[in-house]
Formats: C-alpha cells, sequence, structure tokens
C-alpha cells in the first residue's frame, strides 16, 4: 500500500470542498458555529474537519472505505494481521482486550503495575484476576519488569488462564522480555495481550533487537498504542492491533465487536484524521523522529548525570529501557520527586510527566527541540548549585525512607463481583481489614494501589496514606478528592 496517502484527510478534505448544505451532526456545520471565543484564538480552519459519517467519510464501526484503508495503512506498518482506530484512548482498548479474552469467572493474568483501565475491563468482562507482580528496581524505588520465571510460576498454579496483560514499556520506559513471556503464554494456550500505551514508537528504531523491539515484533497477540503520547495524534486517539500466533483465535475474532461495546457511535473525526496523519509521518520520517528522540535524551542523560546530587536510571543488563524516557532524581541533595517537580515548576516553568518519591520523568518526543532539554538541564544545575550546600535541605518532601510496594492484598471478590456489591462509608483512618469497595489509585501513573474487591491491607493502607498525606492527586477518593472516606463491602 502507499504509505505516501492520507485516505481519511483527503475524504473529509473532498466533502469540505463540495461545500454541502449539512444537515447532520455535528450541528457547528463545518466550523461556521463554533463560538468565535474559542476561533479568535484557535483559527476556524480545523472545525471544518469535525464531521460525520457521510458517503465521503466512511463509517468507523463498519469501515468499507477511507477509514479502512486508513486501518489498512496503519496495519502494514507495524505489521498486524488487523489494526483499528481507537477515539477513547488505550483506555478503551484495554477494555477491549480484556473483554474479548476472559469472560465471567475465567482467570486472567494481569500485570499489578497495569494502568486501571484494566480493572475497568475487568469490571465488565466479570473475569477473575490473577496477579503478576513486577521486580522492584530497589535502587531507584520503582516498579521494573514482569519476570518471565514469574508469568511461568504463575501459569503452573494457574493452568486456565486465559491471557496474561502486561504493561510493556512502563511509564518509566522499563521493558520486560516480551518474547520469552510471549512463548511462555502460547505454550500454556494463553493469550499476549500488551499494553504499549507509552511505546507506539519503539518501532522505528531500527537499531532495537530483543525485548525493546515493540510489542507485535516480539511475539504480542494485541496491543494498544496510545498514539497520543509519543507519536503525534491528538488526545484520546489510539490504535489496536491484531496480530495471531494461532492461539486461542476465536478471542481475537471478538474484538471488533467489543470495541462498540466500549467507543462512541459518533467518533471524532478530528481524533480519527490525526491518527491517519500521525501514521503517515511515522511511516515517512518514524525512524528520524525515533532517533531525534533518542539522540535529546541521551544528551540530556548524560549531562544530568555530570550534575552533583543528580543520577539518572541507565539501562543494565537486568533492566532494559527506552531511551527516550529520561527517569533521574535529585537524591543525592535530598530531594524528592515530588518536590524536584515542584521547584521545576514553581522556579522554572519545567513541566515534567510525573514524579513519585524518588524520581522524575521527562517524556522525550520527536517534537522536543534542544532548547527544552537545555532549559531541563540548567534548571538542574540550579538546582545543585542552590541545594547541594545548604545547611537545610529543600524543606516540603525531603526523601525519607524508601517506598515500599504493598504486597498482594488478598482478593475477596472479583472487581466485578465488588462493583455491583452494596457499600457502606467508612472512615478512611479505620479501613485496615476492610473489603475495599472501590479502587484506589495515584495518579500519575494510574496504577492502582487496590483493586476493588480486595482487603486493604496494612501495608496497602500506609502506601495510600503516603501520597494522600503529601496532597497528591488519587483517582477513587472520595467527592472532595482528600480519601477521608473510604467505600468498604459487609
Ligand atoms: C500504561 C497505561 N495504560 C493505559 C493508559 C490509558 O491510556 P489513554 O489515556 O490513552 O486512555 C495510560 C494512561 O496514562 C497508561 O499509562
Amino acid at each position: 500500500m502507499n504509505q505516501q496517502t492520507t485516505p481519511l484527510l483527503d475524504a473529509v478534505e473532498r466533502l469540505i470542498h463540495t461545500n454541502p448544505a449539512y444537515f447532520r451532526i455535528p450541528g457547528h456545520r463545518l466550523d461556521r458555529g463554533i463560538s468565535s471565543r474559542l476561533t479568535d484564538r484557535t483559527g476556524s480552519r480545523i472545525f471544518a474537519y469535525d464531521v460525520t459519517e457521510t458517503p465521503f467519510t466512511d463509517d468507523l464501526h463498519a469501515p468499507e472505505g477511507a477509514i479502512r484503508e486508513a486501518q489498512e495503512l496503519l496495519r502494514d506498518l507495524y505489521g498486524a494481521d488487523e489494526s483499528f482506530f481507537l477515539v477513547n484512548g488505550t483506555t478503551c482498548g484495554n477494555e477491549a482486550m480484556i473483554l474479548s479474552t476472559a469472560f465471567e469467572g475465567q482467570e486472567i493474568m494481569i500485570a499489578r503495575n497495569a494502568h486501571k483501565s484494566a480493572m475497568m475491563g475487568l469490571v465488565l468482562s466479570g473475569a477473575k484476576p490473577v496477579y503478576v507482580t513486577p521486580a522492584v528496581i530497589d535502587a531507584w524505588g520503582i516498579q521494573g519488569a514482569v519476570e518471565p520465571c514469574a508469568v511461568r510460576a504463575l501459569f503452573r498454579e494457574h493452568p486456565k488462564c486465559t491471557a496474561l496483560l502486561l504493561v510493556h514499556p512502563t511509564y518509566y520506559g522499563i521493558c520486560s522480555k516480551l518474547q520469552e513471556i510471549a512463548d511462555i503464554c502460547h505454550e500454556n494456550n494463553a493469550l499476549l495481550l500488551v499494553d504499549e500505551a507509552h511505546g507506539g514508537h519503539l518501532y522505528f528504531d531500527k537499531t532495537l533487537s530483543g525485548e525493546r523491539r515493540g510489542a507485535l515484533a516480539c511475539g504480542a497477540d494485541l496491543c494498544v498504542q496510545s498514539m497520543h503520547k509519543v507519536t503525534g495524534a491528538l488526545t484520546q486517539s489510539s490504535v489496536l492491533h491484531i496480530k495471531s500466533h494461532g492461539v486461542r483465535e476465536e478471542a481475537l475474532l471478538r474484538v471488533a465487536q467489543n470495541l462498540h461495546l466500549v467507543q462512541s457511535t459518533s467518533p471524532s473525526y478530528l481524533l480519527m484524521i490525526s491518527l491517519d496523519c500521525a501514521r503517515y509521518e511515522l511511516a515517512m520520517h518514524g525512524e528520524q523522529m525515533y532517533e531525534k528522540a533518542a539522540a535529546l535524551a541521551e544528551d540530556a542523560r548524560r549531562r544530568i548525570n555530570r550534575i552533583e546530587g543528580f543520577a539518572c536510571l541507565e539501562e543494565t543488563a537486568q533492566t532494559a529501557l527506552d531511551r527516550t524516557k529520561l527517569v533521574f532524581s535529585a537524591r543525592g541533595l535530598g530531594i524528592s520527586g515530588f518536590a524536584l517537580d515542584a521547584l521545576f515548576l514553581e522556579r522554572f516553568n519545567v513541566h515534567v510527566e510525573l514524579s513519585d518519591h524518588e524520581n522524575v520523568l521527562a517524556v522525550v518526543t520527536y517534537a522536543n527541540v534542544q532548547e527544552d532539554l537545555d532549559r531541563l538541564v540548567d534548571a538542574c544545575a540550579a538546582i545543585s548549585d542552590t541545594y547541594r550546600n545548604a545547611e537545610e535541605k529543600y524543606d516540603t518532601c525531603v526523601i525519607k525512607d524508601r517506598v515500599c510496594f504493598p504486597k498482594l492484598p488478598e482478593q475477596v471478590l472479583t472487581p466485578r463481583q465488588a462493583y455491583f456489591a452494596p457499600k457502606r462509608e467508612i472512615a478512611w483512618e479505620d479501613a485496615v481489614g476492610a473489603v475495599s469497595g472501590q479502587l484506589i489509585a495515584p495518579y500519575p501513573p494510574g496504577i492502582p494501589a487496590l483493586y476493588a474487591g480486595e482487603v486493604v491491607s496494612r501495608e496497602a493502607w500506609e502506601y495510600i496514606e503516603d501520597f494522600r498525606k503529601r496532597g497528591r492527586h488519587i483517582h477513587g477518593a472520595d467527592k472532595d478528592g482528600q480519601l477521608r472516606t473510604i467505600k468498604v463491602i459487609g
């Protein structure tokens, strides 16, 4: 197929040029009805591309024209059997993967560092999660890769698991040994589902081998990518790919049907066009885009490592990394990741993607420029100058103890059973020992510390309490976001 084309963009363009008397949805009539408050700032042209299903523009839910062709181009670029545009993010892709592969009561293996959308998928499907715990990288206080031996051991205990859902690479850019894990899944007649929300760009590093090559190249049967996160599409635009390995093929046939369940019947053409165009850019320039991001990040990593008190996470024999993710800490200055994040923002107008107790994460993409990285590195140098000889450490958030990831809490109910069970509200401080009626996930990264249906262990409570005390954003907290209360079951 000719990757130089953008079939959906061109189809919408043709529609606009016909100057139609337009009585379809959306009601703003190819931009005429958009508030001038908005168009004064953005210009109006873009809104003309916000159209709907017409004879020109195809239908996402039964594609046979421009959308079909655009999806086929995507499929060919990524080496999939079939690819789908998603307008509700990787969130709906994770839901569809779980819904397609595990039914009510069936067991599915889920990496415990999965995004909270995995729990939403479990609520929809009714499947029973069996959690595989990623290794912890102690020196950095973060979760690392899921080890193939852990997956193998869990299949021995739970041979009926229909699939494994893994996050690869993680938010921090850590890659698991996917090919080995895929082989273990397939030996056990299970599918490998990969949440590749942060990894759509890895396919364009042609120097890569092994686990960093991208999920489809490493044996995944299904994977979802947030094209909006690192590959240039608009927010909410993601894609789902299928690549069959002859295992549980009937499940793969259910994916398209389940995407109907989790996506709007009025998918945004702006989002879909942005996917079409992001795919075009990747096809034309993907390798240069990737190389630019990786070179910027690697240069910054070298420079930050030379600043006193700062250190960057580096690849080791045990830890394969996505080179474009910059994970670093000011541990040597006693400054926590949360405090470093605040310093960057308040004093230097530098926005990092997330922070934790020790580290911050800067996501470097092809669209960053050298000046962005210089500002980041200069901010680190200025912080080092200020705090390395200071009597007082930066006061709000000094690193104390290493974060301790809680052991797996006891699961009493499946997420679906818990979701529909009657609940009562109790004070958060009394929650230890109760069965949680809700998911609790510090955000970002949105990894649940507790799933609904699990017993609130002392460890889990303390882990969450630490985030709460620091005023961090927590999904699942009560109405005022303070987590003063928790809904419990029984
Ligand atoms: C690992 C992971 N999976 C899924 C999601 C959800 O993706 P989306 O925002 O595209 O719905 C996120 C969001 O941050 C994520 O980090």
